[in-house]
């Protein structure tokens, strides 16, 4: 193994991401960076059910997964030998979905006779803002607030994962999916929020759970109940005008990021690092965005915009950052339940 200047190793890995409703497939060069990357959203497929279901998304990853693995190569110009290491989530995420990403990373890694890297799916959202040129350097604090987390973590070095905040129940990805629901918006639903909300004001003042709880756990289900009185208060979905849509996105968006903001700025404060890095899913929003960009003494690090949400990118640039682990024990289980504590 050669070690290069960034202090990783020198390392050609395929990632594999299929945790939820996206297969992502990717090879990341530790020098040169992103080869090639492909993503199947099976959105579409779960929509017409308003919500992920999970022998679905297992079945449609077993039919993307290797089309878009040979997809990669023939982008990225190699042969799949030419690899050193192939990383896939082992966890959190859907039991099936999870399946089919362990089996066909250890059965190729064991047919081509390379290591296998098993990444906790959130440490791929932790580390994604490497994936940018302008990369923060350890220790910094994470804010990670995708679909099913809103966390705020102290990341000393890879592997060495604090957990300072988390949700009591919703998630800020689900907050914004659940009341995007109400409105009759598809899933998942803070995108479109977030477009409904560029045309809106903040005419509904709504709650800001936990805003003043004076510790660093998020909160997110009496939004919810609010925006559920509020929208029955106004006569119902059906009858709300588009303009009053927007302006309800626009008070659930000021909410939500106001709480976002709130956190992470106690975070920055309790512990004296001045670096974020904001990621998963919701770090797509461009309101939170501008929020933070608001406070002029911290720096603020974010995935590219098109690689918030999943995508087996970020499991690869894991990957490489943990390639001194990297084994020829293939292993087909994967761990649905995962805390990121557990990680070694
Ligand atoms: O990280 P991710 O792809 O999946 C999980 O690991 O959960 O995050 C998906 C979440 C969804 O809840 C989605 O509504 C949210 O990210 N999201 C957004 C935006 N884009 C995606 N939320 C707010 N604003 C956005 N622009
Ligand atoms: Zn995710």
């Amino acid at each position: 193994m050669l070690l290069i200047n960034t202090g990783y190793y020198m390392a050609l890995i395929l990632g594999i991401e299929t945790s939820c409703d996206e297969t992502g497939i990717a090879l990341y060069d530790s020098q040169k960076g992103i080869m090639a990357h492909a993503l199947y959203s099976q959105i579409a497929l779960h929509n017409q059910y308003g919500g992920v279901v999970p022998e679905l998304a297992s079945r449609d990853h077993v039919k993307k997964i290797i089309p878009l693995i040979n997809q990669c190569a023939l982008d990225a110009n190699i042969k799949l030998k030419d690899i050193d290491a192939i990383a896939y989530t082992t966890g959190p995420g859907l039991n099936g979905a999870l399946l089919i990403g362990a089996s066909v990373a250890n059965g190729l890694a064991f047919s081509l006779n390379k290591p296998v890297i098993p990444i906790h799916h959130l440490e791929g959202h932790l580390l994604s803002p490497f994936l940018c040129e302008d990369k923060p350097s350890m220790p910094f604090i994470a804010l990670l607030v995708s679909g099913g987390h809103s966390q705020l973590i102290a990341v000393k070095q890879v592997g060495e994962y604090t957990i300072l905040g988390d949700t009591l129940d919703d998630a800020a990805g689900e907050a914004f999916d659940k009341t995007a629901k109400m409105l009759n918006l598809p899933y998942p639903g803070g995108k479109y929020i977030a477009l409904l909300a560029q045309n809106g004001i903040e005419e509904f003042k709504l709650p800001r759970p936990m805003l003043h709880s004076n510790d660093l756990q998020f909160s997110f289900s009496g939004l919810k109940t609010a925006v559920a009185t509020l929208i029955h208060k106004l006569g119902g979905v059906e009858t709300l005008t588009q303009q009053t849509k927007c302006n309800i996105a626009k008070s659930i968006e000021e909410s939500i990021t106001d709480v976002l903001v709130k956190k992470s700025v106690a975070a920055l404060k309790t512990t004296g690092i001045y670096q974020l890095v904001v990621s998963g899913g919701v770090s797509a929003n461009l309101q939170l965005r501008h929020k933070l960009g608001q406070i002029p003494e911290i720096k603020v690090y974010y995935p590219p915009l098109d690689l918030c949400t999943d995508n087996g990118a970020m499991i690869a640039l894991a990957g490489s950052m943990r390639y001194h682990l990297a084994k020829f024990d293939y292993n087909f289980s994967v761990t649905p339940r995962y805390p990121l504590e557990l990680i070694v």
